[in-house]
């Protein structure tokens, strides 16, 4: 159900496939173990995340109801068995649990590489607690390009110029909501100051740096097994 990646990011070579996955299941599995009948959860997208849903659904929470980030984890949860509405119905949620293509050491995120960003950060922002699960290799001791964007069609190319450094992704096509799939591939320097910048384009509808402070907790699974990390929005 992972969507197509062409973003250029590339898993460092000293961890096989093999223990990648088992990692993200490690994760993915941490994060379904806190949930609870009668909570409203939002799910993501991704390949970590593809590991959550039969987590969750193996544990038969009969009253439990999610939202999920994008069409394929909608499908793939709705073909578990797991309730999914839209986020208008819910309103709040309990918690949102989703991966992230790299983490830093101030639990600063980029997000973005299967496309889903935009509705991944409002389905986080509207969740009183937001879990990432990532493998160790998602790690990394400073953010590096690329950035995802979703950028409105209109203007497109006006908008690439204010941005710099910046393509559309090949073969990554239209979001569900209609913005163009972009990468920024300029340096990232400081974060926070990039992500001001990028979300003064008017027509950068979203980008995929997420703050710590939207951040509650994030689970890496590497060889030591679930590391728990509190994130800057701990609350
Ligand atoms: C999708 C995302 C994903 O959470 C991120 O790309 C990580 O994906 P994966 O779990 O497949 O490594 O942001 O837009």
């Amino acid at each position: 159900m992972a969507p197509p990646r062409a973003t250029g990011w590339q898993r460092p070579p000293q961890l096989s496939p093999a223990a990648i996955a088992g990692y993200k299941r490690a994760a993915a599995e941490a994060a379904a173990a806190m949930v609870a009948d009668g909570m409203r959860v939002g799910l993501g997208s991704g390949s970590t995340v593809a590991y959550l849903l039969p987590a969750l659904a193996q544990r038969e929470l009969r009253t439990l109801t999610c939202v999920a980030t994008s069409q394929s984890t909608e499908r793939a949860a709705r073909k578990l068995g797991l309730t999914v509405r839209s986020l208008d119905d819910l309103g709040e949620l309990d918690l949102a649990i989703d991966g992230a293509d790299q983490v830093d050491p101030r639990g600063w995120l980029i997000k973005g590489g299967g496309a889903a960003h935009t509705r991944e950060k409002i389905v986080a922002a509207a969740s009183r607690r937001f879990v990432v699960i990532a493998s160790a290799e998602k790690v990394v001791s400073a953010l590096g390009p690329p950035v995802p964007l979703e950028l409105l069609r209109f203007g497109l190319r006006s908008t690439l110029a204010a941005v710099g450094n910046a393509r559309l992704r090949e073969g990554a096509g239209v979001s569900p909501d209609g913005g163009l799939i972009a990468d920024y591939w300029g340096p990232v320097g400081d974060p926070r100051r990039l992500a001001a910048r990028l979300s003064a384009i008017p027509g950068v509808v979203e980008h995929g740096l997420f703050a710590p402070e939207m951040v509650s907790l994030i689970l890496i699974a590497g060889e030591a097994g679930v590391e728990r990390r509190a994130g800057g929005g701990e609350r």
